[in-house]
């Protein structure tokens, strides 16, 4: 089994304070830096573009793991992985073939991702575990940080991890993102999550706090007191 990761969204961190942030992601703890692009029409929200992972991979020695909320996702992605990206997510509704933009992923050398929104059946997902090294499953609808996890997303989660245990594909990492906390941390490792995607949980409470709610999530895996509170 693979080790459990945290990989913080710094879509709610301080971007005015980028560098610093990131670097003390890094000293808290983290095993990744999650970087949601937001183009403004796949998803309504709008954030950053290879410039900024940019400045963000001259502060971090960390993989960063750069999430594709955009359309039309190779135009963008060989300056992505210029900037210094390690692993990319494109979305299954975002492009109509995928398999060309997995091979281009990682014909440039970082690992492909795929990932599904709340309303997409995992059906979709059959036909790339051949090629894919991550499945990242939305526990929310993409676009913003803050929001809650739909319940009804974890036993989609159950229903993934059992197929690549069935396809025996468990060398694909399974990756969830969206109202990830501490209550419902344990509930998500156990239902088959690999790398755990935390946003508000982790900047929302100043910046002292950082490696305290990344040692309090990692934590509440190992709490069963709190494994039954969603
Ligand atoms: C949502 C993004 C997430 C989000 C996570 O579209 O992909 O990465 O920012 O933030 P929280 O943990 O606050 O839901
Ligand atoms: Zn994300």
């Amino acid at each position: 089994m693979n080790s459990i990761k945290i990989a913080p969204s710094i879509l709610s961190a301080d971007f005015g304070r980028i560098g610093e942030v990131v670097k003390e992601t890094e000293r808290a703890g983290a095993d990744y830096i999650h970087v949601d692009v937001m183009d403004g029409e796949f998803v309504p929200n709008l954030t950053i573009g290879p410039f900024v992972v940019k400045a963000i991979r001259a502060n971090t020695s960390l993989p960063l793991d750069v999430h594709l909320m955009i359309v039309k996702p190779d135009r963008l992605i060989p300056e992505f992985i210029e900037a210094g990206a390690d692993k990319i997510t494109v979305h299954r509704e975002a492009v109509d073939e995928l398999l060309p933009v997995i091979n281009l992923i990682k014909g440039l050398g970082a690992k492909a991702g795929v990932s599904i929104n709340p309303a997409t059946n995992e059906e979709n997902l059959k036909y790339l575990l051949d090629y894919c090294d991550l499945i990242l499953v939305m526990l929310v609808n993409p676009g913003f940080g803050g929001q809650k996890t739909l319940e009804s997303q974890v036993k989609k989660l159950h229903m993934i991890k059992e197929l690549l245990t069935r396809e025996k594909k468990t060398n694909i990492l399974l990756e969830v993102d969206g109202g990830v906390n501490n209550k419902n941390f344990s509930t998500l490792v156990n239902a088959g999550a690999d790398i755990l995607v935390a946003g508000s949980a982790i900047f929302n409470s100043g910046k002292k706090m950082y490696s305290k709610n990344i040692k309090k999530l990692r934590n509440s895996w190992k709490r069963s007191d709190i494994k039954k509170n969603f």
